[in-house]
């Protein structure tokens, strides 16, 4: 299965996942602009549309946002552009005192060749005080899941695997295509 990103941290964890229980995934390293639209959802769809006739055959990307709730929802699918502009630290100065409940999305867009299909995996969690870790990518060393005490960036690999946002997309994702009696034809 081709899995389209420039981002080797996505790669990791999608490839580790799936292919613990039998999926093969193959990386098309590749950029591709996204636009900017009010979900993540319109984001990745708009993405794989665009995609779709260049790659020719059935692929699937991610796109995830990081949604705020003191903040109404922001960054959610700014989410890249906030990480290169103000970053962790000027995501802290923002909610400064504010409530620190947030949560993670991803939502994966799966072109089967002719059509489209999404699904979403989200991580519940708070915003941590400081940047703490130096595990993960983005967002994650100011990202405490619900019920533990650490961020993903300092929670290893493999637990922020378990649990994560894109784990839970990847699992849906999985189960459709287990389902649907899928086969993929894309080892060639
Ligand atoms: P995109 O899905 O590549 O557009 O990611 C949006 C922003 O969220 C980027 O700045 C990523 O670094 C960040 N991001 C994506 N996934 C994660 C994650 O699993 N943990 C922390 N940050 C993430």
């Amino acid at each position: 299965m081709i899995f389209v990103t420039s981002n080797q941290h996505k790669y990791d964890e999608i490839s580790s996942i799936m292919q613990n229980v039998g999926f093969k995934v193959q990386w098309r390293k590749m950029k591709y602009q996204e636009i900017q639209a009010d979900t993540t959802e319109e984001v990745s769809l708009d993405s794989a549309t665009k995609l779709a006739p260049l790659i020719g055959k059935e692929f699937f990307l991610e796109d995830t946002g990081l949604y705020i709730a003191a903040l109404n929802g922001f960054p959610g699918p700014y989410s890249s552009y906030v990480q290169d502009t103000i970053g962790n630290a000027g995501i802290l100065r923002l909610i400064d005192d504010l409530s620190r409940t947030a949560f993670f999305l991803t939502v994966i867009t799966f072109y089967d060749g002719t059509g489209f299909h999404q699904f979403s995996g989200r991580l519940d969690g708070s915003i941590a005080g400081e940047i703490t870790g130096k595990g993960g990518f983005g967002y994650d060393p100011i990202f405490i899941p619900e019920g533990e005490s650490q961020t993903l960036g300092q929670l290893p690999l493999s637990t922020k695997n378990s649990i994560s946002h894109r784990r839970r997309a990847v699992t849906a994702f999985m189960e459709f295509l287990t389902e649907s009696g899928h086969i993929d034809s894309t080892d060639d």
